[in-house]
């Protein structure tokens, strides 16, 4: 559908420029040429009123900031970084090079929802953005004989999407899955360049999730925890160089990888793991979106049951995070608790 608008959109643009042109005397003067754009411009608003345009991105900032507050719970590393360094990032003029940040943690933490908050503040088609790319290191590059194949394909791609729209998006889950040497296709569009054969890269946005560092990350805070320091206190500073080097050695799309040894990647994210504090606002949420009252204790008791904590006796922190809360609570509202 989008596809066929274009071919329109493109159509009826060439049809103008084309009509002033060879119609209209004054073409040739500053005034035609004025004219022509006019009019092109006019047809590109009424476009993108009904599709989406390149130049509308970013589409709403400030919705990034407020779902970040409103949705995320006990990342405020994540939370403060990701939100700073997208609004510097959409800024003119555009920064030096393309955006390129890693997402770390535990699964559960709040990754892919970060994710998706930040595609859909910058795009106002959302997931279904024709500018934003994903991919999977499990599905899209299973084969480890491959790898060779997927870095062409990859670096093809990406020029081929920034070359029709320089602030796209490329979003690669599961890092830890994909074969070594994959992603160092994407390295070239990463770095200080101006143009690589005339294409500007600068404006791009890339992501990185993966598992990888989650330990790391669970020892830091442990660590902080026990000198008797706050969560929140922790910042960025406390987890960048050891993530950098987690992700290095760790085995994965990074291990060895150019691409952290060049420095390209601007901000390395931690995702800490969750407490029973944040578990209970994720259940409140939950309830929420559904348009239920704030449970009673027992219902947080009935959904905790499911969740399991670690390390050891400690029982500090939530295993998978608020991965399964979602489906836990629509389960237990079917339950007699709820409708008997
Ligand atoms: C854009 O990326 C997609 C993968 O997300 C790829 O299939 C497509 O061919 C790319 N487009 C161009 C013009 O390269």
């Amino acid at each position: 559908m989008i596809c066929d608008w274009k071919i329109i959109h493109l159509f009826i643009t060439l049809l103008w420029t084309g009509t002033i042109a060879s119609f209209d005397p004054l073409s040739v003067t500053g005034i035609g040429v004025g004219a022509g754009s006019m009019f092109s411009a006019n047809w590109n608003k009424m476009f993108c009123i009904l599709g989406e345009c390149c130049y509308e991105i970013p589409h709403n900032l400030t919705m990034l900031e407020s779902s970040l507050k409103e949705h995320l719970f006990g990342q405020h590393i994540a939370r403060d970084v990701v939100t700073q360094a997208i609004k510097a990032h959409f800024k003119d003029p555009p920064p030096g090079k393309a955006l390129v940040l890693s997402f770390n943690g535990l699964p559960g933490g709040g990754k892919t929802f970060v994710s998706q908050f930040i595609i859909k503040s910058l795009y106002k088609s959302g997931l279904q953005s024709q500018y934003v790319h994903y991919f999977n290191g499990r599905t899209h590059f299973p084969l480890k004989s491959k790898t060779d194949i997927y870095k062409i394909h990859l670096g093809d791609w990406i020029r081929g999407n920034v070359s029709q729209c320089g602030r796209s998006l490329f979003l690669f889950d599961e890092v830890d899955k994909t074969p070594e040497g994959v992603l160092d296709g994407v390295k070239p569009f990463l770095d200080y360049h101006e143009h690589i054969d005339g294409i500007d890269f600068r404006k791009a946005t890339f992501i990185f999730v993966s598992n990888t560092g989650s330990q790391i990350i669970a020892e830091k805070l442990l660590e902080f925890w026990e000198k008797g320091g706050k969560r929140e206190n922790l910042q960025l500073s406390d987890f960048e160089d050891l993530l950098r080097k987690g992700l290095f050695n760790e085995k994965g799309g990074f291990y060895k990888s150019d691409t952290i040894e060049s420095n390209l990647i601007d901000h390395y994210v931690p995702f800490l793991p969750l407490e029973e504090s944040h578990i209970r606002q994720c259940i409140e949420a939950e309830f929420h979106h559904r348009g239920k009252e704030i449970p009673h204790e027992e219902v947080y008791k009935e959904v905790l049951k499911g969740v399991t904590f670690g390390p050891g006796s400690l029982r500090l922190f939530a295993h998978s995070g608020c991965k399964r809360i979602s489906s836990k609570v629509a389960a237990l509202l079917e339950s007699p608790l709820f409708t008997g």
